[in-house]
């Protein structure tokens, strides 16, 4: 651990976020402090960092780092670079990212995560909320947890397509894309592949009903799942700076951009390949 010593990890809440200082992110990572890093994050579930003026190939050098690329299927880009998304905003108002959601669930293999980095922001507002949802699994009583354990979900691309679409983001045939992502299903409580602990994986921008349950039973029972994982109990947020990154575990944890901004602000995205959920 010692060529890692410089890293500090101060956690924001016991059970999800921490800062981590100490590292430069523009070049490459030691194997130490990689390590340190993978290990933060299966910790604390979202690292944030300051003070990281990367170009554009450093963001996509420091995610490969951590696992592929993966290429959104729907996405503002990044000039003719797929793999950086970019998020250019100025009324966020509905436009996707604020309702509480991991990233693309409606992919057969979901994104492993996703790293954020603040480009421009606006003077105040346009923080970001993230909640665990390990801490939002084991918040419900054993009995609710191993009738959960049993059920899967849908997951449609068509809500948060047309979000995107409608708020000009987006540029594609909604029929099309829905032809080439059908609805995917997914287990209601996960297993993280790193740690074995169980995650609630059901969210308000993709999944659309559970599996098992009747018309009826969904209407109540999708309804409480979505707005049990938004208590504060579960929660950090984080208030950015320019050059601040967000380095979040998309498998355990879900995220809100609070919409409370007027002025424009520019964040790039690169996101990471992840694996089937079980
Ligand atoms: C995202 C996202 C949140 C934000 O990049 O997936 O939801 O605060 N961003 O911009
Ligand atoms: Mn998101």
């Amino acid at each position: 651990m010692a060529a890692a010593a410089g890293i500090r990890v101060v956690p924001l809440t016991r059970s999800v976020g921490a800062e981590v200082s100490g590292v430069d992110l523009t070049r490459p990572l030691k194997v130490e402090e990689a390590e340190r890093l993978r290990a933060a994050l299966l910790d604390h579930l979202v690292l944030f960092f300051r003070d990281q003026a990367m170009t554009a190939e450093q963001h996509l050098a420091f995610a490969r780092q951590f696992g592929e690329i993966s290429i959104p299927p729907f996405a503002p880009r990044y000039g003719d670079d797929s793999a950086m998304m970019v998020l250019d905003q100025i009324a966020p108002e509905g436009e996707g990212g604020d309702a509480w959601h991991s990233d693309n669930t409606f992919m057969e293999t979901p994104p492993m995560g996703s790293i954020l980095r603040a480009v421009e922001l606006p003077a105040v507002g346009g923080d970001t909320c993230f909640a665990s949802m390990f801490a939002a699994f084991e918040a419900l009583s054993p009995s609710l947890q191993g009738f959960l354990e049993g059920l899967t979900a849908i997951h449609d691309i068509t809500a948060p397509l047309r979000k995107g679409i409608e708020a000009g983001h987006i540029d594609a045939d909604l029929e099309q894309m829905r032809e080439q992502w059908p609805p995917v299903e997914h287990p209601v409580v996960r297993t993280h592949p790193d740690s074995g602990r169980k995650a609630l994986f059901v969210n308000s921008n993709s999944t659309s009903r559970i599996v098992q349950l009747s018309d009826s039973e969904n209407a109540v029972a999708l309804p409480f799942l979505l707005a049990h994982v938004r208590s504060p109990n579960f929660q950090c947020r984080f208030r950015w700076q320019v050059d601040s990154v967000a380095f979040w575990d998309n498998r355990s944890v879900q995220h809100y951009a609070v919409p409370d901004y007027v002025e424009r602000r520019v964040m790039n995205r690169v996101t990471l390949e992840g694996d089937r959920p079980y």
